[in-house]
């Protein structure tokens, strides 16, 4: 028996419901403007030794209580977008579906950490006809959902990459080198936004 028991059933249950959600609105957009709301979406649920691992880090015990309530991100969906207008436009359709509420929300796109990193993050409470590990039905379910455009995406990959060789030279240069990656592809990203919206004739000159 994995870590989730009886209630991967409900995870996966949850995980496609916002997955078809995401991929409706994004039908919806391109219907109305040609082009759909995201570039690719993945989704998955956390595997069980990691989510075993990362409770084992957060010093709780292995168990489903720990896994669906402490941690957050059993679910996990996200959504590669082209622009940074579709990443909010993505975001507010899925907090305005019914029986879904706002658990968290970072918002590293306005609030950049200090390494450069971008992305929108939600964690959201899904309501679903499952019992729930509170022994609730209809039951809540978490899910993390990390919402960016292709160049964040492409930037957190390559970051990610460094942060697991350990042993790459020239470490402090690399984060330089990133950071400035970063903010220069933000920069690309709002130049990308504001050429689209003229385009669209939805302002700029
Ligand atoms: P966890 O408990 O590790 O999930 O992180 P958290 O509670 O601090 O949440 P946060 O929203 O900051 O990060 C969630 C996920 O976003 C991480 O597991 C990564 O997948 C991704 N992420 C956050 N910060 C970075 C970063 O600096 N670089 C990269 N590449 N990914 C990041
Ligand atoms: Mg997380």
């Amino acid at each position: 028996m994995d870590i989730y028991g009886e209630y991967r059933e409900a995870l996966e249950q949850v995980m496609e419901h916002l997955a078809e959600a995401i991929r409706r609105v994004s039908e919806e957009a391109e219907k109305r403007t040609g082009s759909g709301l995201y570039e690719h979406l993945i989704y998955r649920i956390k595997g069980d030794e990691s989510m075993r691992e990362k409770c084992r880090k957060k010093g709780l015990p292995e168990t489903a209580q720990s896994a669906l309530v402490a941690v957050r991100d059993a679910i996990g969906l996200r959504v590669v977008c082209r622009f940074v207008d579709d990443v909010y436009a993505v975001a507010e359709a899925l907090k305005a579906l019914p029986g879904v509420n706002v658990a968290e929300e970072k918002d590293y796109i306005r609030d950049v950490k200090p390494n450069g990193y971008r992305s929108y993050h939600l964690i959201l409470s899904v309501e679903a006809p499952f019992a729930d590990v509170r022994g609730e039905n209809p039951g809540h379910f978490y899910a993390e959902v990390q919402l960016r455009t292709i160049a964040m995406d492409s930037w957190a990959a390559l970051e990610h990459e460094m942060m697991y060789k350990h042993d790459a030279p020239n470490r402090k240069l690399l984060t330089a080198e990133l950071k400035r990656c970063a903010d220069e592809l933000a920069s690309c990203d709002v130049s990308m936004q504001t050429i689209r919206n003229m385009i669209r004739g939805e302002g700029g000159i």
